[in-house]
């Protein structure tokens, strides 16, 4: 488990807990790929307003699915998607819209089932750091490399607001810990970083002494 392009780093936690930003910072140390799977939630999310449909309408929703073209890459070592011959922006992927129903579509079996297929892929070519909410309970259970990274709600609210974000957090939070399929869990092996009076680079240093210690 020393070479690095072995390595699968799974990072999970609640909403603005600052997973993607130390993910980044943890890959690019390690000089492997960082894949945000909730950028793949939130690309298909916004495929689903972008055609009308509506979100809680689950068989129009799955209808799209089926006929949806998804292209997982990767450019200068992070994820990219692609969507019907479409590379998405961040700012699409972050839209307002998009906050308010990514959760509703991520909460639908079938989606999780032909993205986590998508999230595996990525392993097989190389080293990954993934975030998301479930990396490490559920799309690489075997890693011993795992994280969950915390922060009070008030922190991550803070966060969020301090980014210019309209996202209600809280109530995206509720429906990813409560749904039925792969919820929003603490793995049993996992590391829990509390960030909430950390900064950023503090947990990244935390996060690679460990992986530093079990490799
Ligand atoms: O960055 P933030 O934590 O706000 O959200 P994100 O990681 O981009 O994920 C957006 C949404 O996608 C989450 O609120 C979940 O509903 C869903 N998601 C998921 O269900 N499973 C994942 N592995 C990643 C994201
Ligand atoms: O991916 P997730 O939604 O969990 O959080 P993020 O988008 O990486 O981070 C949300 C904001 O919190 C960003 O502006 C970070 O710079 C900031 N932040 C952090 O990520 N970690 C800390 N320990 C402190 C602040």
């Amino acid at each position: 488990m020393n070479d690095e392009s072995t390595k699968i780093v799974a990072i999970d936690g609640p909403a603005a807990s600052g997973k993607s930003t130390v993910a980044r910072q943890v890959a690019q140390e390690l000089g492997i790929v960082f894949v945000s799977s909730g950028e793949m939630y939130r690309a298909f999310t916004w495929w689903v307003l972008e055609n009308d449909v509506d979100p809680t309408d689950k068989n129009s929703v799955l209808e799209l699915l089926k006929s949806t073209k998804f292209i997982c890459g990767k450019s200068e070592n992070k994820s990219t998607i692609t969507i019907d011959g479409k590379l998405l922006t961040r700012a699409e992927m972050a839209s307002e819209p998009v906050n308010q129903n990514v959760s509703v579509i991520a909460a639908i079996p079938e989606v999780r089932a032909r993205l986590v297929a998508e999230q595996r892929a990525y392993a097989e070519k190389s080293g990954v750091v993934m975030e998301g909410r479930d990396i490490g309970s559920v799309v690489f259970p075997d890693t011993p490399l795992k994280f969950y990274i915390d922060a009070s709600p008030e922190v991550r609210q803070q966060r969020r607001a301090a980014e210019g974000i309209e996202d209600s957090i809280a109530n995206r939070d509720k429906i990813d810990s409560n749904r039925k399929a792969s919820p929003l869990v603490i793995p049993e092996d996992a590391v829990v970083v509390d960030s909430s009076y950390m900064t950023a680079e503090e947990v990244v240093g935390e996060v690679l002494r460990e992986i530093r210690a079990r490799t």
